[in-house]
């Protein structure tokens, strides 16, 4: 095979208080393009500043193919992102999927998927947005000896989910730096249990559960000033029933509801109690993690 076009999902990760652990796919996508050739590096698709050999997914086919012991040859990447760029649902981690999965596919498919996503994981640090991008779907994930374990958990088919997405965007590294390093017994306590809950909350379609569960002590406190409009807008998704969560690391904020129509409802007020430009993007859990859409 000499080329071949990926798709991956966005992902949403910790899903309120499963930081680093919970993520799910969503239905956007990225779609990258491996074409190999004699020599050279060739990035297309992407802002000029994105065109080096530190674009992310040329990063995991190198990556991908040291761990196949196969030599770099020259590749052409074409990147259609439909994923907003560090807005917090995982435009890095499907980068990284779409490298990885191209290398090992146009070298003839030798890695599992689990090892692809031990070999991004090495390079994210956490699997949160790596493991649904790969296996599609709601997943929590855990590092043990340094190798991710992930498993897929049952959802409701009657969930929506309705991200809200900022004009500004928000560096990962900026977001985990502001939090604390240490944590007190209570607020560990209080997010291992608010998770058990948020997980058994999706699988029955239990829109009050999720919405008394989805709440952190961990991340959430202490990224929310980083995020214009955040209080306002939380105060505005509570009142209209829904849950709510921070997106990964943000700047995303994210609505889950069964009410088909709370993109209207929150339509009406939401320019009237904001300072930036949001941008509401319905979407709905994708169950198909990363695949090959085109090979020749
Ligand atoms: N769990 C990660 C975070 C997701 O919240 O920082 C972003 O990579």
């Amino acid at each position: 095979m000499k080329r071949v076009t990926i798709r991956v999902p966005a992902t949403t990760a910790n899903l309120g208080p499963g930081f680093d652990a919970f993520g799910c796919a969503l239905s956007l996508y990225t779609d990258v393009t491996f074409e190999e050739m004699e020599e050279g590096l060739q990035i297309t698709g992407c802002d000029e500043e994105f065109t080096g050999p530190d674009n992310l997914a040329y990063v995991s086919y190198c990556a991908v193919l040291a761990s196949l012991s196969e030599e770099v040859r020259g590749v052409k990447i074409h990147i259609d992102a439909h994923i907003p760029i560090c807005r917090g649902l995982g435009s890095s981690a499907a980068l990284l999927v779409a490298g990885a999965m191209g290398a090992n596919v146009l070298r003839g498919s030798r890695l599992s998927t689990q090892g692809l996503l031990n070999i991004t994981n090495a390079m994210e640090g956490h699997p949160d947005n790596l493991a649904p991008a790969f296996y599609g779907g709601l997943t929590a994930s855990m590092v043990d000896n340094g190798l991710p374990v992930t498993v897929n958990f049952p959802l409701h088919p009657d969930w929506e989910f309705l991200a809200l997405v900022p004009d500004f965007d928000l560096p990962t590294a900026k977001a985990r730096s502001v939090l604390p390093a240490q944590l007190n017994r209570a607020d560990a306590i209080y997010n291992i249990s608010h998770g058990a809950l948020v997980l058994k909350a999706l699988e029955l379609g239990d829109e009050k559960l999720l919405r008394n569960a989805m709440q952190d002590r961990i991340h959430q406190p202490y990224r929310k000033s980083l995020v214009k409009d955040y209080d306002a807008i939380e105060a505005l998704v509570r009142t209209n029933g829904a849950a709510f969560c921070l997106s990964g690391a943000g700047p995303t904020l994210l609505c889950i509801t069964r009410d088909k129509k709370l993109d209207e409802k929150l339509a009406k007020k939401l320019d009237s109690i904001t300072q930036a430009n949001w941008q509401m993007m319905p979407l709905h859990v994708e169950f198909q993690g990363a695949h090959i859409i085109a090979a020749e």
